[in-house]
């Protein structure tokens, strides 16, 4: 089977984690340090904070960002419900704007002053254009999940430029890999300390007289990613835009090759984009035979995603009338081919041709 998506891993990157499980330092230590130091610089943003998953990463946002009980928190039907549940874990109200069927992100010029938190998602890595934010809501939390190595007119995403906090998963189909793994990007200083607070039980190490005191000033968790996870996602990033040059040669190859079928392909970067092509999602009128079709002739694809507004946990969500009408018919077409920077190019060649096969 031919998966979606798969994680690359070489020798340089065994050899890197090997040495840290050789030394004295497993858990969050100077890798960790070195690792969020390191992305800080990629993307271009003051403070990186790691966090144990991007799961944890959105809840540690969300808290940072001080959202509670009675605020609302607006993200897109079209993402996994992660991007939803942290408003869910702090107590606010999930709520959800429909896609722009043009770009399959949330629609931005829908986005007006009564929206005081947003979760806009860069879904397949497309960047969200939030230059085109009608209004600046109180709180932009970025779930760029798909998103590391894709650059937007004003920089790499993760430099938050129009936002306060950007998230990004290490997850072994994401962009680069940390086994799992997540992080926060934000030029704010009181978010990263707050950040590097709820990571790990809220503590406090301020020193005072006592050298073993330490307060537990606030509730807080443990969110936090080893040096093991640390020294292979430092390893990872050396390669991270070989990766996403990688993902964008196998999209336009897909573009060519799939561009006579009647399907619609996904939309592309606009100009002074790039895309981080963490998925190739095409569109098809019998979604259920193809995807059949494709997964008995060998090709592992999915469907990104049951909207947020279908799953069980979202019986709290206070619906429109008429519901998100682009997201559900997105969610009717959609099949996530392979793309991943190991993809071969005889590998790609057998999924093209069954895709021509299952239609
Ligand atoms: C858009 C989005 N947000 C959040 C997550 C959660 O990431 P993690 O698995 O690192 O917790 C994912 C993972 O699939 C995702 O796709």
């Amino acid at each position: 089977m031919i998966p979606y998506g798969r994680q690359q891993v070489t020798q340089a990157d065994i050899d890197v984690v090997s040495a840290v499980l050789a030394g004295d330092w497993l858990t969050t230590g100077p890798y960790v340090t070195a690792f969020e130091e390191q992305v800080a610089e990629y993307v271009g943003a003051r403070y990186a904070v790691a966090f144990s998953s991007a799961t944890a990463a959105l809840h540690g946002a969300a808290h940072a960002a001080g959202l509670q009980a009675g605020d609302v928190v607006y993200t897109s039907p079209l993402t996994f419900i992660a991007s939803a549940n942290c408003a869910r874990y702090v107590g606010a109200q999930p709520a959800l704007i429909d896609i722009d069927p043009q770009t399959l992100n949330i629609d931005v010029s829908r986005v007006d002053e009564s929206v005081q938190a947003l979760i806009p998602v860069h879904y397949a890595g497309l960047p969200v254009e939030l230059d085109k934010l009608p209004t600046r809501p109180r709180v932009i939390i970025e779930d760029a999940s798909h998103a590391l190595g894709a650059h937007t007119p004003d920089g790499p995403v993760g430099n938050c430029a129009r936002s306060d906090m950007c998230v990004f998963s290490f997850h072994p189909v994401k962009p680069l890999t940390t086994g799992e793994g997540g992080m926060v990007t934000t030029n704010d200083s009181k978010l990263a300390q707050a950040l590097r607070a709820f990571r790990s039980h809220g503590i406090d190490r301020t020193p005072t007289d006592d050298p073993w005191y330490y307060d537990a000033a606030e509730l807080g968790y443990n969110y936090r990613l080893t040096d093991i996870q640390a020294a292979l996602g430092s390893s990872q990033l050396s390669r991270l835009d070989s990766f996403i040059e990688r993902r964008n040669e196998i999209a336009t190859t897909y573009r060519d090759a799939l561009a006579d079928l009647p399907i619609t392909l996904p939309p592309a970067a606009p100009e002074g984009y790039t895309h981080g092509y963490h998925l190739f999602a095409i569109h098809v009128a019998n979604r259920g035979d193809v995807f059949r079709g494709l997964r008995d002739r060998g090709i592992g694809v999915q469907v990104h995603y049951v909207p947020v507004h279908h799953h069980g946990v979202s019986r709290d969500l206070v619906m429109p009338e008429g519901g998100y009408p682009a997201s559900d018919a997105a969610y009717d077409g959609l099949i996530s081919l392979p793309i991943f920077p190991g993809l071969s190019e005889i590998d790609q060649a057998g999924v093209i041709a069954a895709v021509r096969a299952s239609l």
